[in-house]
């Protein structure tokens, strides 16, 4: 097993979808492989291996934010081999080009952590999705919006002044854990992408019940697997 992950060599297949709740890689293992089980537990950050089409699949939940993100992505390239990871989550819909409920698919990931600043020394990296699978996933989900997301080290943020400037340079939702998955997909030279249904909307105030956000939730696990096949 890694640090974090209970799993042994050949646990975990090459693609990997990474909800950051745990209790929604149960769902996504339940809902959608068959023959799903669980390779770890580890502070119940649950992890599953089925298939999906007769292809292996894992899912591994990633925990809230880049630092918790970036320990299970580390592993999961450098220790398990990992070449696809696939982020499937929330994000608060910055803009009112979006509406509550929408897919959005990060072709980039802006931040304000200091994760990259510190590893580029003060330069800026710009944290990419891999173009294949975001040419897949667009195409999978002709409804979804394309482009540039923020991935916030805060859920409550400090100043929305900020976060609203991002807005005028393109910038649609906010969330927090794309940026970092980026950055170690391609250290590692591995593949990766993030999509994201609209939970919230910052401009209108709108929230998703928990029935809604199950429905979207399926639609964005569909969309991925289907963009990462080989
Ligand atoms: N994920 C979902 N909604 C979010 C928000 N408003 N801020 C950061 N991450 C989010």
């Amino acid at each position: 097993m890694s640090t974090h992950i209970g799993a042994a060599p050949g646990d975990i297949a090459p693609t990997v979808l990474m909800p950051g709740d745990p209790l929604r890689a149960k769902w996504i293992a339940e809902t959608f492989l068959d023959d799903a089980r669980c390779y770890s537990e580890v502070r119940g950050m649950y992890g599953f291996t089925g298939t999906w089409q007769g292809r292996p699949v894992s899912v591994q939940g990633s925990g809230m934010g880049q630092p918790s993100l970036a320990i299970y992505a580390n592993e999961l390239f450098r220790d398990y081999d990992v070449q696809t990871a696939i982020r499937v989550g929330s994000c608060g819909a910055l803009t009112e080009k979006l509406a509550i409920r929408d897919l959005v698919i990060a072709s980039g990931a802006c931040t304000d952590s200091s994760m990259n600043h510190i590893a580029f020394e003060g330069l800026d990296y710009a944290p990419v999705a891999d173009f294949g699978l975001l040419r897949d996933a667009a195409a999978a989900a002709p409804e979804a919006h394309v482009g540039l997301i923020f991935s916030s080290d805060s859920f409550y943020a400090a100043r929305p002044e900020l976060v609203a400037r991002m807005v005028d340079y393109g910038v649609l939702a906010v969330e927090m854990e794309a940026s970092a998955l980026y950055t170690l997909a391609a250290k590692h030279g591995r593949r990766a992408l993030a999509i994201c249904t609209v939970s919230d909307h910052i401009v209108t105030g709108e929230e998703t019940t928990s029935q809604e956000r199950e429905q979207t939730f399926g639609r964005m696990v569909e969309v991925a697997l289907t963009a990462s096949q080989p």
